[in-house]
C-alpha cells in the first residue's frame, strides 16, 4: 500500500509514521508513505501556497495551482491514477467501509486542506473524493490524514498480526463489548463474574447484550445506518 501525503507542514508526519504497528509496517515495506511538501510546486520567490479569497472574508485560501502540479507530477509515472483525496471539514464523513476500499485500490493521494479553504476548483476538478474525519474543526487535514493511513494500513495483509483484531467493532456495525484483565478486583471494583465462569457460551451471549446496549445508548446512529435497521440486535439484547 502506498500513500502520497502533499501538506505544507511536511514535519509533522515522522513521529506517528515511526510508532507501532504503522512504524513496524512501514519499515518492513508494507506500507509505503511518502510526504510531498506543497511548497516544491510553486515557482515564485516566496513559495506562495495561500492567497486572499475572491469576494473578501477571513483566513488565506490555498492556491489551486501548486496543487494540481503536485498531483499530477504523482501520476504522470504511474500506469494508473491513484484516488484522489482532499481532506476537508466540508468533505463527506470517513467511516471504516471507505478505508476498506482504500486498502483495496493500493495507492491513495491525499491532499491536505486548510481549515479556512481550498480553491474550488481543487474541489472540482481534481480531487476525486473529499473526507471529513468528524465534526468539529481542525487547522488542516494533516491530523486526518495521519488517520486515513492508519486505518487503512491496519487492513493491509500482515500489517496486524492477528487478522482477528480486525474482525472489529465496525465489521459488525457494533461497539465493542467491555474487557477486563488481572486484577480481578481492584480498588473494591469486580470483573463480571460471567467473564470467569468458563462458560463460553454464556460469556458470547454477555458479551453479544453488551455490545447491543453500549450501541443503543451510546451510537444510536450507527443501528439506524445497519442495512437491518438495528431490528435484530434490539431483541438480541433482551436473551438470557
Ligand atoms: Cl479533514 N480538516 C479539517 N481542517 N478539519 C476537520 C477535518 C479535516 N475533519 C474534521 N475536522
Amino acid at each position: 500500500m502506498r500513500f502520497d501525503i502533499v501538506t505544507i507542514f511536511p514535519d509533522l508526519f515522522a513521529g506517528p509514521l515511526s510508532a507501532g504497528l504503522l512504524g513496524k509496517a512501514v519499515t518492513d515495506g508494507l506500507v509505503q508513505v511518502r510526504i510531498h511538501d506543497l511548497r516544491q510546486f510553486t515557482h515564485d520567490r516566496h513559495r506562495t501556497v495561500d492567497d486572499r479569497p475572491y469576494g473578501g472574508g477571513p483566513g488565506m485560501v490555498l492556491k489551486p495551482e501548486p496543487l494540481f502540479e503536485a498531483v499530477e507530477r504523482l501520476q504522470a509515472p504511474e500506469p494508473r491514477p491513484a484516488p484522489v483525496v482532499l481532506l476537508t471539514p466540508s468533505g463527506r464523513l470517513y467511516r471504516q467501509e471507505v478505508a476498506k476500499r482504500y486498502a483495496a485500490a493500493g495507492r491513495l493521494i491525499l491532499l491536505c486542506g486548510r481549515y479556512e479553504g481550498v480553491d474550488e476548483r481543487v474541489h472540482q476538478h481534481l480531487a476525486d473524493e473529499e473526507l471529513s474525519i468528524g465534526d468539529y474543526v481542525l487547522g488542516g487535514g494533516e491530523l486526518a490524514a495521519l488517520v486515513v493511513v492508519e486505518s487503512v494500513a491496519r487492513l493491509v495483509p500482515g500489517v496486524v498480526g492477528d487478522p482477528e483484531s480486525l474482525e472489529d467493532c465496525f465489521s459488525a456495525g457494533l461497539l465493542d463489548y467491555p474487557q477486563y484483565t488481572r486484577p480481578e478486583a481492584y480498588r473494591g471494583w469486580k470483573v463480571p463474574e460471567v467473564l470467569l465462569s468458563g462458560d463460553h457460551a454464556r460469556i458470547e451471549r454477555w458479551r453479544r447484550e453488551q455490545r447491543s446496549e453500549r450501541t443503543r445508548t451510546r451510537r444510536p446512529d450507527l443501528l439506524v445506518s445497519r442495512p437491518d435497521g438495528g431490528a435484530p440486535s434490539s431483541t438480541v439484547v433482551t436473551g438470557e
